[in-house]
């Protein structure tokens, strides 16, 4: 047994919904981490299993098919293998990557569903739901949007609001109303599965009591829902997409499962015991899934971003103790969110870095570097492509690659590209190797505890660590008047490179790979599922692994520099429609005729501010606002619903034409007009300016 108590550890990392692209928000929340995670620790030598799959059911994918009018199934294939190819090309080293739709996991989501219902843990209730006259079907969660009785968002959806993260009922909704056809919906009964979370309040409460470590993010929302008090959850839906509910134990129970399916959030976490399953099967032993899931010895992590959490610490947890004999997370590090140059990301806005695209410009070890560093661990974070470009020109290149470049360089030029021998070491010399002794403990105890800003952050120090011994022992002084002294800077210098192709291997895979070519270091333990499990392991690290004598491989550049304009166009990616540059876009709109300054000064032009701004639900186009022009304040309805977020509205500056004639639309007033920048992509962007409200635009 380890020193953890631990024997083996599970690792999950959230399944993404396959109804689009991956975008670094994703990597960010879960992905990176549970990969750092699971890398550092089969090199540690542990028996990981780290597994994922695309979430392929839910109402949000029949959502998105229908609005495509195409099948969900198809929606799925198109994505699943857009992901799956995505996360391979960042290296994620999972040992199976499943999908919902599986057979397997059908299999295993509706075992577990009779389990509990045979259990009795289940609550039926009989109730009137929103229905959709015009579509004929039940409004589950995701088909109703309405106002969020918690915070007044306009878009919440039925069985979660975005912006507050209250989990909702549909029938909770304040003016609730149909996706599918805007219809405002009916009430009719119907029959569904609860399950009681409220009876398990206890339970969960003393089980979170046992993990005052986790991270203060996941303990405070976890602890707040517990103080609000757990309310049954409808664990059924009445919709044609999903694990069908199984009809054997529906019968027992009296009730007609025809048409209903398993809420994607029960079936959703299951799905990391289906991948095990499939996991177990590919290698021949089917039943070796078991100990992961339960085995009081296995160490459980789930990954998540923070809109999961209750999934995972309560929901979840929930689940697994309702069945029996299941293991229970030992930690959920779960992520803030990661915005883009200052901004939330948003794939209908396209302000995303979208992963496969990131791949036809940059390696994937440069993203997994600078993201790293950034991680949301405790708050929210921001990624900015300069920084990026400086994290990857002032540390990976002239950091790291330029130590292990001029070692390399002089050990070919004035060591014959072999490792000298270390002869009668100065006190730096001794320093530096017992500096080195420490990193992976140092990089390793912030790998385990999940820190890994932290960890990398101790990576990078360690090429800091050669940079500066390399500078203060002058080794091109040395060369001619102590060449034992060179050949000493060589060797520590060549033993440093070492530890950090093997400690750099998480965060840096490929670039790592290509360290060790350039070294001949071979033996290194693989952070890869079935990958060479050679001898040396991560702790070994801190020791000098290359022998006197070794012949080494070719130099080469580890990391080249990111010049402005690179970055310059990938910034211009961003809010422009995805995959076209907005200078291959559409001519520009020709000039109009002439007008004389009189025609001009007709109009009276303001600067104003936004201070009040709402969707109008029966508009597909409007946005009703309040601008304050400092004399007054106007109500404004402008077409702009499909470019704007209203609560990204509130608080802008913008140009008015305050004595536009009033009109009425939707029997609504609107006092002037705001004017927008219209591209030849047809996006929208407000005029902004200093200068107080009421000012004159002229
Ligand atoms: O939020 C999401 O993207 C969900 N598809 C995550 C599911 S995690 C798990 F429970 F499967
Ligand atoms: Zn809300």
């Amino acid at each position: 047994m380890s020193s953890s108590g631990f024997n083996r550890i599970m690792v999950t990392a959230a399944l993404p919904y396959a109804n689009g692209p991956v975008h670094l928000g994703h990597l960010a929340g879960a992905y990176l981490p549970a990969d750092l995670f699971s890398r550092f620790q089969r090199m540690k030598g542990e028996d990981v299993v780290f597994v994922c799959g695309s979430d392929e059911m839910g109402v949000a994918i029949m959502v998105r098919a229908r609005n495509e009018g195409i099948n969900p199934q198809d929606l799925v294939d198109r994505y699943h293998p857009m992901i799956v190819d995505a996360f391979a090309g960042f290296g994620m080293s999972f040992d199976h990557y499943g999908r919902t739709t599986s057979p397997v996991h059908a299999e295993t989501s509706q075992d577990f569903f009779r389990t509990l219902a045979r259990k009795d843990v289940f609550a039926l209730k009989t109730e009137e739901q929103l229905y959709d006259p015009e579509a004929g079907i039940f409004l589950a969660d995701r088909f109703v949007i309405g106002t969020c009785p918690t915070c007044g968002n306009d878009n919440a959806y039925g069985d979660q609001c975005e912006k507050c993260g209250s989990t909702l009922s549909p029938k909770e909704l304040i003016n609730p109303r149909s996706t599918l056809s805007d219809a405002t919906p009916e009430l009719k009964e119907t029959t569904h599965f609860y399950l009681p979370l409220g009876d398990f309040q206890g339970r969960l409460d003393q089980w979170i009591g046992t993990h005052s470590e986790w991270k203060p993010n996941v303990l405070g929302q976890v602890r707040s829902w517990l103080n609000d008090g757990l309310r049954d959850r409808a664990i059924t839906r009445d919709v044609p997409w999903g694990v069908p509910v199984p009809t054997d134990v529906a019968q027992e129970l009296g009730i007609d499962a025809t048409g209903k399916v398993i809420y994607v959030w029960f079936d959703a976490p299951i799905g990391y015991i289906s991948d095990t399953k499939e996991w177990a099967i590919k290698k021949g032993d089917p039943e070796a899934w078991r100990p992961y899931w339960q085995a009081e010895d296995t160490r459980l992590v789930h990954f998540i971003g923070k809109d999961n959490i209750v999934f995972h610490c309560l929901m979840f947890p929930a689940m697994l103790m309702a069945h029996g004999g299941y293991t229970l997370p030992e930690n959920v590090p779960a992520n803030e969110f990661l915005n883009i140059e200052g901004d939330k990301l948003s794939t209908s806005r396209n302000w995303a870095v979208w992963l496969h695209e990131f791949l036809e410009d940059f390696e994937p070890d440069l993203l997994r570097y600078a993201l790293a560093t950034t991680l949301p661990e405790t708050k929210d974070a921001d990624f900015n492509w300069t920084e990026f470009q400086t994290r990857v020109n002032s540390e990976l290149a002239d950091v790291l690659g330029n130590f292990v470049n001029r070692t390399l360089t002089f050990a070919a030029r004035f060591a014959d590209g072999k490792v000298p021998a270390l002869v009668n070491p100065s006190a730096a010399d001794t320093a530096a190797l017992d500096e080195l002794a420490t990193f992976p403990d140092r990089i390793g105890s912030a790998y385990d505890a999940y820190r890994n800003r932290e960890a990398v952050f101790e990576t990078m120090a360690l090429a800091r660590l050669g940079n500066k011994y390399f500078n203060d022992t002058e080794p091109w002084h040395t060369r001619k008047s102590d060449p034992q002294a060179c050949a000493n800077t060589i060797h520590v210098s060549l033993q440093i490179c070492a530890a950090l192709a093997v400690l750099m291997e998480p965060v840096l895979p490929f670039s790592a790979a290509k360290l060790r070519t350039m070294l001949n270091l071979s033996g290194v333990r693989s952070s890869l599922p079935d990958g060479d499990q050679g001898s040396i392991a991560w702790q070994d690290a801190g020791t000098s692994l290359l022998v006197d004598g070794l012949e080494l491989g070719e130099p080469g550049i580890l990391f080249t520099k990111i010049d402005d304009d690179v970055i310059e166009a990938q910034k211009a990616k961003l809010g422009a429609p995805e995959g076209e540059p907005a200078e291959e876009s559409a001519p520009f709109e020709p000039l109009k005729e002439l007008i004389q300054y009189d025609d001009f000064a007709k109009l009276d032009l303001r600067m104003g501010t936004i201070i009040a701004a709402e969707e109008l639900p029966k508009s597909k186009k409007l946005v009703r606002t309040e601008v304050d022009l400092g004399f007054e304040t106007r109500q404004i309805l402008a077409g702009i619903k499909e470019h704007f977020a209203p609560e990204d509205l509130i608080g802008k500056r913008v140009a008015v034409v305050a004595n536009l004639a009033p009109r009425k639309m939707m029997g609504l007033e609107s006092q002037g007009m705001i004017l927008m920048a219209e591209d030849r992509e047809g996006a929208l962007f407000l005029m902004q300016s200093d200068g107080e409200n009421g000012s004159v635009i002229r």
